[in-house]
């Protein structure tokens, strides 16, 4: 493959149409506003995205850090030393690795695997994130999460990204709760650094209780509390697209 090939590869299409039915209007009625979910956008279950297979063997074949693969349980995550180890790269020189058979080990004990950079791992995934920057604007990373049957990797948390989910195996429950009021939607990250040392949000409000399955999205504007658990009966794979909302 050469450079030409590569460039070549650069869509035009639009990533936005993809994951939900009218760009125009999301963009007026929908970005930065309020939480919305969009059931079967997609008939192949986003396959053509990510699959289990392709996962293990992103995990298997690239030397891969514990900054970019990391692993949670029930709201807490999980000391690297416990699915990577370290490997010798030259004389007195080593790197810490993922090792896919401690991931596996882990992810076995309920323990969810989050890649990162999956924009960078998958062709597909990067020619979608590239189409959704071109179009809102935003830088957008790719990311994967796969959780095993009844499996909760985070606790409740707000993000300072725009999230686009896409559910691309098994079933998840999503409750969803209102954004807090404290969230400024021009200062996403102000709002990050604040909530780091206070309460970043109540629970007094009601949840929206959502189950997402293949080809369903979720969009989620910054700052909306959110938690999910993967359904006891199989497991669940997801992307999620992240949209970098750059503090002026
Ligand atoms: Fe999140």
């Amino acid at each position: 493959m050469n450079l030409s090939q590569l460039s070549s590869q650069t869509t035009t299409d639009s990533g936005l149409s993809r994951l939900v039915p009218n760009s125009t209007c999301f963009l007026v009625e929908r970005w930065g506003q309020g939480t919305t979910y969009y059931p079967e956008r997609d008939a192949g279950g986003f396959g053509d995205l990510l699959s289990f297979t392709t996962l293990e063997g992103i995990l298997g074949a690239a030397l891969l850090t514990p900054d970019v693969v990391r692993m949670f349980r029930d709201g807490g995550a999980l000391a690297p030393t416990l699915y990577a180890r370290p490997e010798r790269v030259a004389s007195h020189r080593e790197i810490f690795c993922v090792d896919r058979a401690l991931v596996a080990e882990q992810y076995a004990r309920g323990a969810t695997v989050l890649l990162s950079l999956l924009h960078r791992c998958s062709p597909a995934v990067g020619r979608l994130c590239a189409s959704l920057a071109r179009e809102l604007g935003f830088p957008v990373h790719g990311y994967a999460f796969a959780t095993p049957p009844g499996g909760r990797a985070l606790a409740a948390h707000v993000d300072s990204e725009a999230t686009f989910v896409l559910q691309v195996a098994g079933r998840k429950a999503w409750k969803v709760y209102p954004p807090s009021p404290a969230f400024e939607p021009d200062s996403p990250m102000a709002f990050l650094r604040r909530t780091r040392t206070a309460r970043p949000f109540e629970f007094s409000s009601p949840a929206t209780e959502l189950e997402l399955v293949p080809g369903d999205v979720l969009y989620m504007p910054p700052g909306v509390p959110h938690e999910a658990q993967a359904l006891a009966a199989e497991p669940s794979l997801h992307i999620n697209l992240s949209v970098t909302l750059e503090e002026v």
